[in-house]
C-alpha cells in the first residue's frame, strides 16, 4: 500500500481552496479564485525581489524568527531549490523534509508527518504532494500557513506565477488582448491549470492543444479554448508553453511513442515561425529535449526557460513574505 497517498489522484474540482485562502492570507493553495489584484501585487513584488537578488549576495533579515519546513513528498529540483534559497535571503529558518528517508517508509500518515513538524512550531509548510487537494487537507488541519508546491494534477501556484512575471516582461506589462498556447499534456498539468488561471484572470486569451486523451474533460470550465493542432493552436500567439510529457501520471496506452508525440506536438523552429515576430517560448522544466521541444527551440532567442527559473526565486521570495506578513509575526 502506498501510504503517502492521501485521498486518489483526481484533479481536485474547481475552486477547490480559494474560499480557504482568501479567508486565511497565510496560504497560497492556488492562483484558481486569486483577484486580479491580488496577482498584479504579487508580480510587482516579485519583481522588485528580482532587482534585489541581482545584487551580489543580497540578503535580509525580514523573515527572522520564521520557521519554514519544505516538505516534499515528490521529486523536485527548481522549486524545492528555489524556495529554500529564498528563505535563505530573506533570514528564515528552514528546514526540507523529503519524503526519501522520512517515517513515511514506517507507515507514518503525511497529515501525522507534518503534524509533528508543526509541533516543532513551524510557521509556514511549503508542500508538494502527488495527491490532488493534499495542501487544502492540511490547511484544514494544521495550525500553519500552507504554500502549494504542486499537488497532483491541480495546481502549481508559484510555478504560475513565475509564468505570469516571464510573460509581463515580455508583453510589457500588458495581458489584454494577448493569446498564448499551452501544448502537451493538459489533463496531467497542475502547471497548466495554475498558467490557464492566472492568464484568464488577467484578460489573456488561452489556447490549449495536445493529444486529444490528454485534454481534460472538464477544459470549457478553465476558461481556454481547445484547439486541434499544435498549428492551431500557435499561429498568431504571442507565446507558447511546451509541457513536459508527464510519463509518472499516465496511465498506458495514452499515447503512441515519444517520437510520434515530437513529430505531431512538439515544438520546433517551422512551428514557432507561426507566431508572432517578438512572441516568446517557455518550458516549466524539466525539459525532454528532442520530445516536446526541439533543443534549437530550447536554446534559441525566444526561449525564456532561464528567465522562468530566475523569476521563480524572485517569486517565491514575495509569496514567503507576503504569507509570512499574515501571521503577524514579521516586524
Ligand atoms: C513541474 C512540476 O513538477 O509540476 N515542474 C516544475 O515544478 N517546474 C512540471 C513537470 O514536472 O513537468
Amino acid at each position: 500500500m502506498d501510504r503517502t497517498s492521501l485521498m486518489g489522484h483526481a484533479p481536485a474540482p474547481l475552486g477547490a481552496g480559494a474560499f480557504l485562502q482568501a479567508r486565511d492570507p497565510r496560504h497560497l493553495l492556488g492562483l484558481d479564485g486569486v483577484p486580479p489584484g491580488s496577482l498584479l501585487d504579487l508580480l510587482e513584488s516579485a519583481r522588485r525581489y528580482r532587482e534585489k537578488l541581482r545584487t551580489p549576495r543580497w540578503s535580509s533579515d525580514e523573515l527572522r524568527g520564521v520557521t519554514v519546513c519544505n516538505a516534499f513528498f515528490e521529486d523536485s529540483t527548481r522549486t524545492r531549490v528555489s524556495f529554500e534559497l529564498a528563505e535563505q535571503r530573506l533570514g528564515a529558518m528552514h528546514t526540507t523534509f523529503t519524503a526519501a528517508g522520512s517515517s513515511l517508509s514506517k507507515g507514518e500518515s503525511m497529515l501525522d508527518t507534518l503534524r509533528v513538524l508543526t509541533a516543532m512550531r513551524v510557521d509556514l509548510v511549503v508542500v508538494r504532494h502527488r495527491s490532488s487537494g493534499s495542501p487544502k487537507f492540511l490547511a484544514r488541519h494544521l495550525d500553519a500557513g500552507i504554500i502549494n508546491a504542486g499537488d497532483g494534477e491541480h495546481e502549481h501556484p508559484t510555478q504560475g506565477l513565475l509564468d505570469l512575471l516571464t510573460l509581463r516582461d515580455a508583453w510589457d506589462g500588458r495581458f489584454e488582448g494577448r493569446r498564448f498556447a499551452i501544448v502537451g499534456d493538459i489533463a496531467h498539468s497542475r502547471v497548466a491549470r495554475s498558467a490557464i488561471f492566472g492568464l484568464v484572470a488577467l484578460g489573456a486569451e488561452v489556447v490549449i492543444a495536445g493529444p486529444p486523451t490528454l485534454i481534460p474533460a472538464e477544459v470549457d470550465s478553465l476558461g481556454a479554448e481547445v484547439a486541434g493542432t499544435v498549428e492551431e493552436a500557435m499561429r498568431g500567439a504571442d507565446g507558447v508553453m511546451a509541457l513536459r510529457l508527464q510519463h509518472e501520471r499516465m496511465e498506458s496506452g495514452l499515447l503512441a511513442s515519444p517520437g510520434e508525440y515530437a513529430r505531431v506536438w512538439g515544438i520546433h523552429r517551422e512551428r514557432v515561425a507561426l507566431m508572432r515576430p517578438d512572441a516568446v517560448v517557455l518550458h516549466p522544466g524539466p525539459m525532454n529535449r528532442g520530445v516536446e521541444i526541439a533543443p534549437d527551440v530550447a536554446d534559441g532567442g525566444e526561449s525564456r526557460v532561464f528567465m522562468q527559473v530566475e523569476n521563480g526565486l524572485a517569486v517565491r521570495c514575495a509569496v514567503l513574505a507576503r504569507c509570512a506578513a499574515a501571521l503577524g509575526e514579521v516586524s
